[in-house]
Formats: C-alpha cells, structure tokens, sequence
C-alpha cells in the first residue's frame, strides 16, 4: 500500500502535477546510502539532514531516515538501495561510492518509482539524463579550491616568514582525496591556479593521494617528509581530515614548530574548525554540511508530498549547489 502511493506521488509528480495535491500528504521515508559512515565530513552531513527532518516544519509528513553505509563498496550499495526500496522508501538519498557507476542504482529505482537524490558525489551529466527523477544537491568545487588558493595566498603576504628559505618561491605539497572524485580533481587544480593568479611563485614537490582519511594523510606525510625534510612551507590539503593527519605527522615526528609550514584545508569539521581556531591550521573552506541537508530535507519533502518543488531553485533542472564560504581565525566563530 505505501509503496503504491510512493508510486503514485511520483508519477505524479513526473508527470508535471507539480505543486498540486492529489491525495492526502504521505509519510515521508528516506532511505539513506552513505559511500563511507567512517568519513567525517559524510557523517556530520547526514546527522545535519537527520536533525533537519526531524523538526517542527516537517511534522505533517512523520518523517522517518533509514541510513545504510556501504564501507566503500559499490556491489554492497546496489545491495542496500534494493533493501530500502524494499523497506517502502519513497525517497532516496544516495551518496555514490563509485559516482561513474550509478546504473544499477538508477535502474533499481526507476522500476519502482522512487525518486533518488544524489548527494556530495556528483553523478556525471549522461547518468544525470537516464531519467527524471533524479537530483543532485552537493556544492561548487571549483570554488572550494579558488577559495582554498585565495587563503592561502592572504596568509603567504600577510608573512614574510612563511617563505622560510627566503627563495621567493613557496614549496608546497598536495594531499589529495580520492582519485577521480570531483573535489578532489578541480581542488587540486583550482587552488594551484588561484595562488599563481594571486601572484605567489610557487614550487610543487610533491603529492599524495590519502582518499579523505587522516590516518592516511598522516601516512603521506611523514614519508614527504622525509622525502624534503625541512623544505616543505605549504601543505594544501582537498579537506580537512587530510590536513589533520599532516599535522599529526608533524606532531608525531616532534619537528619545532618554527620549521613547521603552514596547512590549508577544506570543509570546515567540527575538529577542522576547532584547529583554525587554535591556529593549527591557517583557514579552511565551509563545505555548507547544513545548508545540503536542508535541501535535501526540502527537497525529499517536496518530492513525497507533491508540495513545494516550485520553490526550489534549481540549477541545470534538478541540481542544487551550495557556495562555500572562507574561513580563518577571525571569524571562525560564526561556523560553531
Ligand atoms: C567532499 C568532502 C570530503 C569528503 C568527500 C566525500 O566534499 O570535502 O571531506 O567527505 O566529499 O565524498
Ligand atoms: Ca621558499
């Protein structure tokens, strides 16, 4: 019965009923497939969205959340999806762990009706086009990374002893996320391009890909480290947890902290936000954990009672991209 009026709603919904009620509101029921629980921007996000529904606005529809974690494993959340559609879920909340392989996933929920909502790995645009009832709330990476060279660039002129070789270049490592993923690819890019742009000389010795995790930055680091001992001034890191673990690397290596260089990161953790503010790292990017859930909250609503979707300010139709935002000790206090 449920599962019919999911059906139902959506078709409806497809069809261009859009904003008009044919029936009473439904229960809204998410499922939720997350790539990784153990990523620490993934969970904060998905707590945010769990908080968000709970509240007074969408009481009408008694929403309930059902989170599965696919440890990293594609088959596993094939798997996961087809037991949340199973379990009536009349909307999906999917966070890809492989973002190039969605087919599966699209097909599982096309056959039943159940819209999908992709969030933080962006579907590539052909997948996007397989049918209409998919969406995409995450953010613009392309931005994280100018905003990411924009800091760094401010912090470099606003010291002289960051160039602490006084060559009038800055040696910088990259510690990356996941290969493929789209923040990583534009970050890398984009704040090496920033910081040039900005007029700061620049000299890359090295990289390491540490998929987002600390313990795996922490890895890299220590061997760049000792790879180029003292020369490293700039550590850029895709996001936060990263340039954590080069901290702990340094931390755990009982370098002075005069030799240390400078660390950059991107989304603005609970533990992120707490190292800015301590000065352990120089600024990070606001990946708007909360601003993505309550689009996915508004739009999950919409989709299951009907209601709503002209409110929502699409991009590309069925995208939704929230802005980052910098942060540096000044104002830190306004992102806890
Ligand atoms: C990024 C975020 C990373 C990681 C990744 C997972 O947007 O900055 O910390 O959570 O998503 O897909
Ligand atoms: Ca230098």
């Amino acid at each position: 019965m449920a599962a019919g009026l999911a059906v139902c709603a959506a078709a409806a919904l497809l069809d261009g009923c859009r904003g008009q009620r044919t029936q009473a509101p439904q229960r809204l029921q998410v499922g939720v497939a997350c790539y990784n629980q153990s990523d620490t921007f993934i969970s904060e996000l998905t707590d945010s969205f769990r908080e968000q529904l709970g509240g007074e606005e969408y009481k009408e529809l008694a929403p309930t959340v059902t989170l599965k974690d696919a440890a990293g494993l594609q088959r596993t959340q094939d798997d996961q999806v087809k037991e949340l559609i199973d379990e009536g879920c009349n909307v999906l909340c999917v966070n890809l762990v492989d973002r190039t392989d969605p087919s599966e996933i699209i097909e599982l929920a096309r056959e039943s009706g159940v819209p999908i909502i992709f969030f933080n790995r962006e579907p590539v645009n052909e997948d996007m086009m397989q049918w209409s009832g998919l969406y995409y709330v995450g953010a613009d990476a392309e931005q994280s990374g100018v905003m990411q060279g924009e800091l760094a660039a401010d912090a470099i002129k606003a010291d002289s002893r960051i160039d602490r070789n006084k060559d009038g270049k800055i040696q910088y490592v990259v510690l990356e996320g996941e290969a493929g993923h789209q923040d990583a690819i534009l970050r890398t890019e984009k704040v090496a391009d920033t910081l040039k742009k900005e007029g700061v000389e620049l000299e890359k010795l090295g990289s390491g890909v540490a998929n987002w995790n600390r313990a795996q930055a922490e890895n890299r680091m220590t061997q760049m480290i000792g790879q180029y001992q003292n020369q490293i001034e700039l550590v850029l890191a895709n996001n936060d947890a990263m340039a954590l673990g080069a901290i702990d690397a340094y931390e755990k290596l009982n370098i002075t902290k005069a030799t240390f260089p400078i660390f950059l990161g991107i989304d603005g953790t609970d533990e992120g936000l707490k190292a800015v503010e301590d000065s352990k790292m120089a600024g990070t990017v606001y990946n708007d954990k909360e601003g993505q859930a309550a689009a996915m909250a508004e739009l999950a609503a919409a989709l299951a009672s009907g209601e709503g979707m002209d409110e929502i300010a699409f991009e590309n139709e069925r995208c939704i991209y929230l802005p980052y935002a910098k942060i540096t000790k000044e104002n830190v206090d306004a992102f806890r």
